[in-house]
């Protein structure tokens, strides 16, 4: 029979390894993310993983590569469009929207996965894990700072070595239209040089020629109209003071020629990219999107937000791991002996510092040992029949060889595993 495997792009976790990618260390990473977000005082918000597919094209933009190319899109039973969200942010502000929150201000974060059906390549996958947060609600003004500090506080907590923090302003609408018509005039002489995909952005999307991968269009680019003529001097100057600010704590460069991928952005942008990472080299980005709520039908909302890859900083991040004890619990009975397993769960209630590994197999107590010690426990509660009738429990020191096993009293026992 024909064997059924994993979708491309699609990763199964698991803990047996040291992998950057270990359902552990993913883990660890989410954990320590967590606690950054609850230290800024930020509010969790969980919105689904299916919306109305005209969700993502009226937010994310249906010119851009991901409502065009890449999102996962079906017709459910009754023949309406849904997606899987390729991104959290357009969920969140639907969420916000339906809940009357939107004339509010909210800080919120979120841990989930998303969906791109991009080419699957080393740090792109097409399932993968977003942390993001939202700062809803403030003009251009604290929360740029307060984005930048968090960025630094995430790159400094999670271990990140060689990261670069990348900003830029895309100027008021009017501002991003003046620039945009300049380029369109700039490149429109060079029309024979670029390729397809470039030729489509030129017409809907020309920002995007910037973030080109070809070495031609790169050439061509060195002397086409910056950005930075057409912004407004405040624009400059909050980039300047942004990174005045952060620089002790993190590199930051002002790169006017940052673009991203979604069209809800207005005004600062962003991204965190590591040389650790290979092509895929973003870890995070985001920026401030003022008019999203009102072009999704909600009232004028200001805001500013990011997300992170998860797996991509995990890949990068050193934090080490954390040492669990872990005791095996073994059991060599002649037949099933429920008491044994009341036993263990008195156990848990008595330390919850450490990792109680019932054995559940019928092996030998050779074998449940040999487990024992793969799985690194520390010491062995063995329970028998003789140990059953006698109320006692053999313990054995695994991480201590010189140490004799000792056979205790339930009691006794019980005192020894809270200490341990
Ligand atoms: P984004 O830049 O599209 O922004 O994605 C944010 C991060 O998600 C990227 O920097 C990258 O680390 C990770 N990522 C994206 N695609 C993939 C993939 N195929 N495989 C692995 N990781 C990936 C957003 O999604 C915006 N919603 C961010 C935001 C929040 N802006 C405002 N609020």
């Amino acid at each position: 029979m024909k064997k059924i495997r994993s979708l491309s792009g699609m990763l199964d976790l698991f803990n047996d390894s040291d992998a950057s990618n270990s359902a552990e260390h993913i883990f660890r990473v989410e954990k320590k993310l967590k606690n950054i977000f609850n230290t800024y005082n930020y509010n969790e918000i969980r919105t689904p993983a299916l919306e109305e597919t005209d969700l993502f094209k009226r937010s994310v933009g249906d010119v851009s590569d991901i409502v065009n190319k890449e999102i996962y899109t079906f017709l459910d039973r009754n023949g309406k469009s849904i997606s899987l969200r390729p991104e959290g942010t357009a969920g969140v502000i639907r969420s916000i929207i339906e809940k009357k929150l939107d004339s509010s201000s909210n800080k919120f974060w979120y841990i989930g996965p998303m969906w791109r059906y991009e080419r699957p390549q080393k740090g792109r996958f097409r399932q993968f894990t977003q942390a993001g947060i939202e700062i809803l609600g403030h003009e251009e003004g604290n929360s740029e700072y307060e984005m930048l500090s968090l960025i630094c506080n995430i790159i400094d907590k999670l271990s990140i070595n060689n990261s670069i923090i990348k900003i830029n302003h895309l100027g008021d609408p009017d501002t991003k239209k003046a620039y945009c018509d300049s380029l369109v005039t700039y490149l429109s002489s060079y029309k024979n040089e670029l390729n397809e995909t470039e030729l489509e952005r030129l017409d809907k999307n020309p920002l995007k020629i910037l973030d080109s991968k070809s070495e031609n269009t790169q050439k061509i680019l060195k002397d086409a109209p910056s950005l930075k003529d057409f912004l407004p001097k405040e624009n400059i100057d909050l980039l300047n003071s942004l990174k005045d600010t952060f620089s002790d704590f993190c590199k930051i460069e002002i790169d006017y020629s940052l673009v991203r991928g979604l069209d809800y952005y207005s005004g600062f942008v962003f991204e965190a990219l590591s040389n650790e990472l290979g092509a895929q080299d973003a870890f995070l980005g985001g920026g401030r999107y003022d008019v999203l709520s009102q072009k999704l039908g909600g009232k004028n909302l200001p805001a500013i937000g990011m997300a992170i890859g998860v797996e991509r900083l995990a890949s990068i991040s050193s934090i080490p791991k954390t040492q669990d004890k872990i005791v095996s619990f073994i059991t060599i009975t002649s037949k099933l002996e429920p008491k044994a397993f009341k036993i263990a769960h008195h156990l848990r209630s008595l330390n919850k510092k450490i990792n109680l590994d019932v054995n559940l197999a019928n092996g030998s107590l050779k074998s449940k040992l040999r487990r024992a010690n793969k799985i690194n426990a520390s010491h062995a509660l063995i329970i028998g029949d003789d140990e059953i009738t006698n109320e006692c429990i053999l313990i054995k020191y695994l991480d201590d060889e010189l140490k004799e096993q000792e056979l205790v009293k339930f009691d006794e026992a019980y005192e020894i595993y809270k200490l341990l």
